[in-house]
C-alpha cells in the first residue's frame, strides 16, 4: 500500500545525528525525497549514503546561528523539487546549570539556537507554503517545553517559547491548509547531553544516564511519523508510562503535585 509520505518532499533541519538522522532514514525507506540540513557535511554524507535510496537525498548545509543565510537556503530547499511538503525544525541543543551559576550568554545562545532560528526560518518558509497552498511544520520542542525542572532553565525557556509562537502560528495558518505539530520528546537515546552547554557556555562532553537509557531513535521516528500523519497539534515522543510521560500527565491534571516532585527529583 502506498504510504502518504511516499514521494513527499521532507526538509529536516538538524538531520546529522540523533532524532533528525532517524527521521531521514525512516522517511527515505518510505520513498520520501529528503533534504538533509545541519552544519556537519561529513555526517550528512554518511547518512545520505547509508539510506535505502541515497539518490532520494539532497544535502543543504545550514547553520542555525546564521540567519542571514535563511532566505537563500529556503529558496534552495524549495528549488530541489519545486516544493517542500514537510519541514522538520529539529536542530538544537540542551543546557545544564542552576539559574545562579548560568552565564547570561548561555541563555542568549540557547534562545538564538532553539527559538529565534526556528522563528526566522519559519518566516522565510511561510510565503512558499502559502503560495503552494499547503505545508506542515513539525517543530521539536521537549517535555522541558511544558515543564521546568532543576538545572534546565536556559533549555526549558527556549523550548517553552516555541509553544507560544507555534500555537499562535497554528491558529493563523490552519485555515490555509498549513499544519503545525509540536513534538515534546522525553528521553531519547542521542548525543544531546554530550553537546549540552554548561553554565560557562562550554560543551558538557558527558552522556546523561536518562538519555542513554531513553527511547531508541528508530522508535522515536516511528512515533513521530504516526502523529504527523494524523496532523496532531502536539505529540509526546518517548517511553509510554515513563517518568516524562507521567510528568506531563501530572502537569496537566495535578500541577501542584508535579511542581513538588520536580524539586525532589533532579533529571539525571
Ligand atoms: N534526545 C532527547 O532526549 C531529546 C529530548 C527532548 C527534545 N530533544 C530535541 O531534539 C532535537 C534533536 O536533538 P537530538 O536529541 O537528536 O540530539 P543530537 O543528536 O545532538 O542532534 C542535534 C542536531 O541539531 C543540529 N544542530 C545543532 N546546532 C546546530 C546549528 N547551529 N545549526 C544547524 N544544526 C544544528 C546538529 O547538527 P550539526 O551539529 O551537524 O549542525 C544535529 O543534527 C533538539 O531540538 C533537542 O532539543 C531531544
Amino acid at each position: 500500500m502506498k504510504d502518504i509520505f511516499e514521494n513527499k518532499v521532507i526538509w529536516i533541519v538538524g538531520a546529522s545525528s540523533g532524532i533528525g538522522e532517524a527521521l531521514a532514514v525512516y522517511f527515505n525507506q518510505l520513498g520520501s525525497k529528503i533534504i538533509l540540513s545541519a552544519r556537519r557535511e561529513e555526517e550528512l554524507l554518511r547518512i545520505k549514503n547509508s539510506t535505502l535510496f541515497p539518490e532520494n537525498n539532497k544535502i543543504l548545509l545550514l547553520d542555525l546561528f546564521n540567519s542571514s543565510d535563511f532566505n537563500e537556503k529556503t529558496k534552495e530547499a524549495f528549488s530541489f523539487y519545486n516544493t517542500v511538503d514537510y519541514v522538520f525544525l529539529n536542530g538544537g541543543t540542551s543546557s545544564r546549570g542552576s539559574v545562579a551559576e548560568t552565564n547570561i550568554e548561555v541563555y542568549k545562545k540557547m534562545m538564538d539556537l532553539n527559538f529565534f532560528s526556528y522563528v526566522e526560518l519559519t518566516k522565510e518558509i511561510l510565503p512558499y507554503f502559502n503560495k503552494q497552498k499547503h505545508g506542515h511544520f513539525i517543530v521539536t520542542s521537549s517535555t522541558m517545553g511544558k515543564i521546568g525542572s532543576l538545572g534546565r532553565s536556559a533549555y526549558a525557556s527556549s523550548k517553552h517559547a516555541l509553544h507560544g509562537f507555534y500555537d499562535c502560528l497554528r491558529a493563523e495558518v490552519t485555515p490555509q491548509n498549513i499544519y503545525v505539530t509540536l513534538l515534546t520528546p522525553g528521553y531519547i537515546a542521542t548525543n544531546i547531553s554530550y553537546n549540552s552547554l554548561m553554565p560557562d557556555g562550554s560543551p558538557r562532553k558527558e552522556m546523561s544516564e536518562n538519555i542513554k537509557n531513553g527511547l531508541p531513535v528508530a522508535k522515536a521516528a516511528q512515533q513521530i511519523a504516526k502523529g504527523v500523519k494524523k496532523k496532531k497539534n502536539e505529540i509526546f515522543i518517548g517511553k509510554k508510562l515513563g517518568v516524562e510521560h507521567l510528568s506531563l500527565f501530572l502537569m496537566r491534571f495535578f500541577p501542584g503535585i508535579l511542581h513538588k516532585a520536580v524539586r525532589a527529583f533532579p533529571p539525571k
